[in-house]
C-alpha cells in the first residue's frame, strides 16, 4: 500500500486474483481474567485483516511472560482465548514464539487474503459519504474505571464482550457494499482514527458525537475523571486539524479521543448504500451506528466535531 498513508496492515500483491495482508499486534493484559485477556489479544489482532476488506486464514502466537512470577495455568488459559477466537475467524494457528519477560504481552501475526481490487484503504472517501462504526467507545475509559475499583460487575461484563467481539460479522456485511475507506478504531481513539481517514482520503469529516454508541456509565466516569493519559495525549496530537463546538460537553469529547481496544469497524460509503449498509447490518443481527459524513475537500483532512 505504500507507507505514504498509513493503514492498518501491509499488502502484497501475489497476482491478479489474490494479494497477502500481513498484520501483527500484541498487548499487556487488559482484564484480570487470561482466558478473557486471550480472547480480546486475538480478536484485537485480527481485526486489522478485516479493516483491510481481507479474511485472515492463518496466524502465529505471539507470547513474552514473566515464567517467574506467574503460573503456567495462567499462559494456557490466554492461549485457550486466544485459540477461540482464532478458530471463530476460521483461521489456522500455524506456530508462534514466546521468551521470557517481566511483563506479559499475548497477541498474534495475521497473515489474510484479499482480492487486488477489494483492498480497503482509508484514501478514497468521497463528499457526502456516510460514516458507519460498529461498536461502542469507551473501552479505555472503563479499564481507568476499573483500575480504580468504580466499574460494576456489569460495566466489566460489557466491557470485556465489547472488546473480545470479532470484526468478522461486520466485515462480512461491508464485503457486500462498495466501500469507500475503512479502518478499526483502536489507539488514536474515534476522533484519531477518523482522521486517518479524512487525511488520507484529504477531506473533511464532521462527526455528531450525540450519535456516538458509549459503553454504558463510560460518560459518567468520564465525568469524574477517569480518563487515560492516551485520551488527553490523543487531544492535543490532533488539536490542529480538529475543531471541537463550544457546545459538546467535555466528558463526551473526552469520549471521543478515548484510546480504544479492538475496536469496531469505521468506515465511510455512499449516502444510499449506507442506508442500505445499515438495513443489512441489523437484519445480521449487528450493531451499526451512522455517526458522520464526509463534507468537503480538505489538504490536510480535518475533523469536525459538533
Ligand atoms: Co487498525
Ligand atoms: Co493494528
Ligand atoms: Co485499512
Amino acid at each position: 500500500m505504500g507507507l505514504d498513508s498509513p493503514d492498518d496492515a501491509g499488502v502484497y500483491k501475489l497476482d491478479s486474483q489474490t494479494a497477502l495482508i500481513q498484520t501483527l499486534d500484541f498487548l499487556t493484559p487488559v482484564t484480570d481474567d487470561p482466558y478473557e485477556f486471550g480472547q480480546i489479544a486475538a480478536a484485537n489482532s485480527l481485526s486489522d485483516v478485516y479493516a483491510m476488506g481481507g479474511e485472515p486464514i492463518t496466524v502465529m502466537n505471539i507470547v513474552c511472560f514473566p515464567s517467574t512470577d506467574l503460573g503456567e495455568d495462567i499462559l494456557a488459559e490466554t492461549l485457550r482465548g486466544g485459540l477461540d477466537k482464532i478458530n471463530e475467524s476460521g483461521a489456522i494457528l500455524v506456530g508462534g514464539h514466546s521468551v521470557d519477560d517481566k511483563e506479559f504481552k499475548y497477541g498474534l501475526s495475521v497473515t489474510g487474503i484479499v482480492h487486488p481490487d477489494k483492498v480497503l484503504t482509508n484514501t478514497a472517501a468521497q463528499i457526502r459519504d456516510t460514516i458507519i462504526l460498529t461498536k461502542p467507545v469507551g473501552t479505555g475509559i472503563m479499564s481507568t474505571a476499573i483500575k480504580a475499583k468504580l466499574a460494576s460487575t456489569e460495566n466489566i461484563k460489557e466491557s470485556v464482550a465489547v472488546m473480545s467481539m470479532l470484526n468478522k460479522g461486520a466485515a462480512k456485511v461491508m464485503s457486500q457494499f462498495d466501500i469507500n475507506a475503512c479502518t478499526d478504531v483502536t489507539g488514536f481513539g474515534l476522533a484519531g482514527h477518523l482522521l486517518e481517514i479524512a487525511k488520507g482520503s484529504k477531506k473533511c469529516i464532521t462527526l455528531h458525537s450525540e450519535k456516538v454508541p458509549m459503553l454504558k456509565n463510560a460518560l459518567d466516569f468520564a465525568n469524574i475523571g477517569m480518563v487515560p493519559a492516551g485520551a488527553h495525549k490523543n487531544r492535543t496530537f490532533f488539536k490542529e486539524v480538529t475543531h471541537i463546538d463550544m457546545g459538546v460537553d467535555r466528558a463526551l469529547v473526552d469520549l471521543m479521543f478515548d484510546p480504544q481496544t479492538s475496536g469496531g469497524l469505521l468506515f465511510s460509503l455512499n449516502k444510499k448504500e449506507g442506508e442500505k449498509c445499515m438495513e443489512k447490518m441489523k437484519s445480521d443481527g449487528l450493531n451499526a451506528w451512522v455517526i458522520g459524513e464526509i463534507t468537503r475537500d480538505s489538504d490536510t483532512g480535518f475533523l469536525n466535531i459538533i
